[in-house]
């Protein structure tokens, strides 16, 4: 990259959408280097809370949870007089029950905002970013388990939200285990998208246990995602590709998204080039596999009994 064009977007490729108030100084990756790889099932300790209500996401998303609570305290007459709105159709809906309990389906404006996205295994955030400013009502969430990895991402958005006040800051990063801790942070339901984008190969048949989509680990995203909420993962790695595929085919709650309704979603379309693994993949010219899974209301087959018997009826 050119020191003009370094100058120009701090480094990151993110063309500024506003006039800088101020000149921000954005993080360098070579100050962020890891390991390549991170064992999953390592029993690092990470300070995790026990249930997802002992969690204060002030600290990820401080100016967005003060707007709403500035909005709430202005709106509390109003709101206890006006009837409960729908989530948005694209499932991209921020709020959720204050309580403790699972969210439901509906949300109200009186209803806390709650993480909806995650990108799960973030690397250098790419993804996310893109998305903040794509879903700016939604709150996301990138997890990931590198150290150094997450300090960046955090530094990137701390640094994007000071060039651009108002964007990014409903974007935040946490750094865990997600094939561990993801139930400490979320409640059953509460997810609308999930991502994985170019997740660690563990090529050998001894490391398989240690890839982030598997079997049991689909049901427990399942238990995580709400009822139609989608699962996106992408791949250069033609075995991996496949076997995230067919472990999503084989599983209950999942049925396959179709290419037209991808084309009509914008997440969708970041998936290939956002981050910064999906640009190297396309320096090199290489091809990746993408599988998008829809959660499902109930299992496959007893909605196929459901059905059956509904056409037996008629
Ligand atoms: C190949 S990189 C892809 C990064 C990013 N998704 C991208 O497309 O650029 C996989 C990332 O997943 C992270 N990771 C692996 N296992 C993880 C886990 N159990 N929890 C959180 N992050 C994990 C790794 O540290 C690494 O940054």
């Amino acid at each position: 990259m050119s020191p003009k064009r370094e100058r120009e977007d701090g480094g990151n490729g993110e063309k500024p959408q506003h006039k800088k108030k101020e000149e921000v100084a954005h993080p360098r990756k070579r100050f962020y280097r890891a390991r390549a790889h991170s064992n999953p099932l390592n029993d690092a300790s990470f300070d995790v809370p026990t249930r997802p209500e002992d969690f204060d996401w002030t600290d990820h998303f401080p100016e967005f949870l003060q707007e709403w609570r500035e909005r709430q305290q202005q709106q509390q007459p109003e709101a206890a007089a006006a009837p409960a709105s729908g989530d948005a159709a694209d499932g991209s809906s921020t709020a959720a029950p204050a309580s403790t309990s699972a969210p439901s389906s509906s949300s109200s404006p009186s209803e806390q905002p709650l993480v909806r996205f995650v990108d799960i295994g973030c690397g250098f955030g790419g993804l996310l970013v893109k998305l903040s400013t794509i879903y700016p009502d939604t709150l996301m969430l990138g997890m990931e388990i590198r150290d150094k990895v997450s300090e960046y991402v955090r530094e990137r958005i701390a640094a994007l939200r000071r060039e651009q006040p108002g964007s990014y800051r409903n974007a935040s990063v946490m750094r865990t285990n997600a094939m561990k801790y993801l139930p400490n942070y979320f409640h059953k339901g509460q997810l609308t998208k999930m991502f994985f984008l170019f997740p660690d190969p563990h090529f050998k048949a001894a490391n398989h246990r240690r890839r982030i989509i598997n079997t049991h680990l689909l049901t427990e995203y399942a238990h995580l995602l709400a009822p139609g909420g989608w699962l996106y993962t992408i791949s250069d790695v033609p075995e991996l590709g496949e076997w995230m595929r067919s472990k999503l085919e084989s599983h209950p709650l999942f049925e396959r998204v179709s290419e037209e309704e991808l084309a009509a979603d914008p997440a969708a379309g970041l998936l290939a080039l956002s981050s910064e693994e999906g640009q190297k993949v396309a320096r090199n010219g290489g091809a990746t596999f993408r599988n998008v899974y829809r959660r499902l209301a109930a299992p496959r087959q007893l909605q196929q009994q459901q059905q059956q018997e509904q056409e037996k009826q008629e």
